[in-house]
């Protein structure tokens, strides 16, 4: 039998409760018609024997009714520039962290991952309208570039643990959004090894008084800006050609079509989702383990996928003639707006372990690391469904949920 519908006092008693009474107030109503083991599972997988962990969540969020274990492992087999790794993820997907390693530990025979990533450069945006003719919008424009360092000089008490840091304010930049949108006040701040969206979104509240004070215009809305394209990160790698062959395929084969596949997600949109979810499937994962912001990471790295006007592949293969033969090189590029002090990664003790797991890296390290994991989760999806094809290695895993859950119910 469906549970009654609560009504707006039951939500407005939930608002009130502590979590233990919330998750009570819930199990009553939404819980009663599921078997005792079952619902005993619930209760203690969302933390019923864990009030510390049912108080830490109170703590990071509203409302809050316990948590929900995603399993966290490791993927081990990883060289990147030099050094080697046991990348963390958080993931709820079979065959990920296996897939991961399984790229990782081949291409380490060949040198592993060479990475690059931009300083930590973000930006937060201040939005202004009532500017009543597009020249009125260039003489707003006019008057913020030449009132910048006054502008400046307002965020400093708020940057100044940052500029003790090696951050601190880049630049302010104010456009014009075409006349009737308004103008757009971009500030790009050196964030430092935060993933900086406290900071960014006080600096721009700040600067919403004097704007209006210097333009004449009203703000309607300040905020930071995910984009992060000023922040990117590349990895890449090279195998010899020989050691790509897999499943009957020989190796300039093998390489041929993950060439190919590649080239189907830089031509066809629908497949480029997949291949890209396949690539976010390691850089998520890694993300969530290190308690960053998984829609931020997410939201900029698609975005990016579709800089070009179409929405693309965010990995590139081609082969190169090398010393000793031909080579597959593999190659990713996108924005990575990681950080590794403040926020969720400065509290959450997982996330503090993850770091730790991984040597404490500072933010533009993670986001090199980040790189390396998106591009072996490709590089292993596209060896895989090119090849035998991944429904194999997927079932087996399948299978023991499966076995697992019937034991549950
Ligand atoms: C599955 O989570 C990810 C893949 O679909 C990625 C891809 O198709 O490239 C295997």
């Amino acid at each position: 039998m469906e549970p009654a519908t609560p009504d707006a006092s039951f939500a407005k008693k939930l608002r009130k409760a502590s979590v233990a009474e919330r998750r009570e107030m819930l199990a009553n109503q939404y819980l009663e018609s599921f078997g005792s083991g079952e619902r005993q599972d619930m209760l203690e997988f969302s933390g019923a024997n864990n009030p510390r962990l049912l108080d830490f969540c109170d703590l990071m969020v509203e409302q809050s009714i316990g948590a929900i274990p995603v399993p966290l492992g490791i993927a081990s087999g990883f060289l990147i520039d030099g050094r080697h790794y046991h990348i963390p993820m958080a993931t709820e997907e079979p065959s990920v962290i296996a897939a991961a390693s399984f790229a990782a530990s081949r291409i380490s025979h060949y040198g592993g991952f060479k990475t690059r990533a931009d300083a930590p450069l973000m930006d937060a945006q201040i939005f202004l309208e009532g500017f009543a003719s597009p020249a009125a919008d260039s003489i707003a424009i006019a008057m913020i570039d030449a009132a910048s360092d006054s502008l400046r000089d307002a965020l400093s008490p708020l940057l100044a643990s940052m500029v003790q840091r090696g951050g601190g304010f880049h630049s302010i930049q104010a456009d014009s959004l075409g006349h009737g949108m308004g103008i757009k006040v971009t500030v790009r701040i050196n964030v430092c090894d935060a993933m900086g969206a406290n900071l960014l979104n006080s600096c721009a509240e700040t600067l919403r008084a004097p704007l209006e004070r210097i333009t004449g215009g009203k703000v309607l809305m300040a905020i930071l800006s995910n984009q992060a394209e000023a922040r990117m990160a590349e990895a890449r790698f090279s195998l010899p050609v020989d050691d790509c062959a897999r499943a009957g395929f020989s190796g300039v084969e093998a390489a041929r079509r993950i060439i190919a596949a590649c080239a189907i997600a830089n031509t066809d949109p629908s497949r480029a989702v997949t291949h890209n979810k396949g690539v976010m499937n390691g850089i998520s994962a890694l993300t969530l383990a290190c308690g960053n912001d998984t829609r931020a990471i997410e939201a900029c790295a698609h975005a990016w996928a579709a800089h070009t006007g179409q929405y693309r592949s965010l990995t590139s293969y081609w082969i190169e003639a090398g010393p000793e033969g031909d080579e597959l090189k593999g190659s990713i590029e996108l924005p990575a707006s990681f950080g590794t002090v403040g926020g969720a990664c400065g509290i959450h003790p997982v996330a503090r372990m993850s770091l730790a797991l991984l040597g404490n890296p500072r933010a533009q390290q993670l986001s090199r690391i980040a790189a390396a994991v998106g591009l072996a989760q490709n590089f292993a999806a596209l060896s895989a469904l090119t090849a035998e094809g991944i429904q194999q290695g997927h079932m087996k895993l399948h299978e023991r949920r499966l076995a697992w859950r019937n034991k549950a119910l």
